[in-house]
């Protein structure tokens, strides 16, 4: 578990549009091989904003082959931590960051001759930008076709840097998708729907839509949509990889299970099975703890508050750094979209969505 965070250096700080920046970090020679990392991981920011303990996740945008590490934040309205970064981080900061994990991965080898399909939405962009350098990188016999869906050219994240891509690449499909397209910049216009996907694939190009590798990365309704449209098309669902940043209603603000603070869940707690608090242990960090579990309380807010340090990243069932295996009794998951369902199947769950329905639960860390 690389639960530990590690003080970084800001490096430089890049605007990529009115609305997101791209932040580097310097990676002393001691900590290179903690960061090491695969195309389309992410990192975990940490920073205390206005006396808040804050941890959101950030893909990194760079690829291992880079010599630079740096991820992309683009701001969202009235959110916590990605207004800060857009206007008051400085070059010279120092920001706690837990090194690179993630399973929204590509298996790049130079003897693979595949062709990928790449759906991007916004700051989505983000991990596919680094597996599709990757790819572009190691194997030179794949091709690879982009889509890449924003509101206005003025939005595109990274477009001088993909156009560049698609000059020195032959391999390399680069398309956009506008909702107000500029008339003198060809691109298709509108939104991705599931009765599109197929007239999408087609004008680009893609032949044999069944045999192709599918990433897609973006707003969750059109992530819904591409998956769907594939689905219909007849693409097996393992050859379809997504990574959601948010989930569907899976809002922050107080769901705190009383106690924590920033945890996902509204507040509405009349429908619980439990009425009194349970008994949890924890298997952590190899030690046993046994404390006590409000029914309204996650396991990660529980752990918290004991001082236990678990690991989490997101908050809201989206990353997976919270996994831990359920050994014993029952927990209600209000969200668990980071798990695949072999991994529900094998009994994991995501401690920070979390909550107990019987009277003792058992969770272990250290699986
Ligand atoms: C695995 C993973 C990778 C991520 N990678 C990136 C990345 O590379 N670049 C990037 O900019 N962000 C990325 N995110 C999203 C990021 O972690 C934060 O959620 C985002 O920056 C908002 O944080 P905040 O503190 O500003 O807003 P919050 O205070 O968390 O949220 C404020 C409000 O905005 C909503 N909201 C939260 N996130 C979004 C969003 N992305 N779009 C629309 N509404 C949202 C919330 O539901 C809430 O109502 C990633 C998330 C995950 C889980
Ligand atoms: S912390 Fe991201 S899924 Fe739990």
């Amino acid at each position: 578990m690389s639960n530990q965070f590690h003080e970084l250096k800001v490096k430089k700080l890049i605007r990529q549009t009115s609305d997101a920046v791209s932040v580097y970090f310097d990676i002393p020679a001691n900590l290179n091989s903690t960061f090491d990392y695969k195309a389309g991981q992410f990192i975990t920011l940490r920073l205390d904003v206005n006396g808040e303990d804050i941890r959101r996740a950030y893909s990194l945008f760079t690829s291992p082959s880079d010599s630079e590490f740096a991820v992309m934040v683009k701001e969202v309205s009235g959110g916590k931590l990605s207004p800060f970064i857009n206007s008051k981080l400085q070059t010279g900061d120092f920001i706690k960051v837990m090194p690179p994990t993630g399973k929204f991965t590509c298996d790049t080898n130079p003897e693979n001759s595949k062709n990928y399909v790449f759906f991007a939405g916004g700051s989505g962009i983000t991990p596919i930008f680094s597996i599709i350098k990757s790819i572009l990188t190691i194997e030179k016999n794949s091709t690879i076709t982009l889509l890449y869906a924003n509101r206005e050219n003025e939005s595109i994240i990274f477009a001088d840097e993909l156009n560049i891509l698609e000059k020195d690449f032959e391999s390399f499909n680069l398309f956009h998708i506008l909702e107000n397209p500029e008339k003198s910049k060809p691109s298709f216009k509108g939104l991705i729907s599931s009765a599109r996907v197929g007239g999408l694939l087609s004008e680009m190009g893609v032949a044999s839509i069944e045999n192709r590798e599918y990433y897609t990365c973006g707003p969750g309704p059109m992530m819904s949509a591409i998956k769907q449209g594939l689905i219909d098309l007849g693409v097996g669902s393992n050859k379809i990889h997504s990574e959601s940043f948010t989930v569907e209603g899976g809002g922050r603000d107080g769901g705190d299970g009383k106690r924590g603070g920033d945890f996902v869940g509204g507040g509405d707690f009349s429908n619980l099975k439990l009425k009194e608090p349970a008994k949890l242990t924890l298997q952590i960090y190899g030690e046993e703890h046994n404390i006590e579990i409000d029914p309204e309380e996650t396991v990660t807010t529980a752990a918290l508050r004991a001082r236990l340090d678990p690991p989490f990243s997101c908050q809201i069932g989206a990353c997976s750094t919270c996994i831990a295996k359920l050994e014993e009794g029952e927990v209600e998951m209000e969200c668990s979209d980071a798990l695949t369902q072999d991994e529900i199947d094998e009994g994991y769950v995501l401690t920070c969505t979390s909550r107990p329905t019987t009277e003792k639960i058992v969770i272990n860390f250290d699986y």
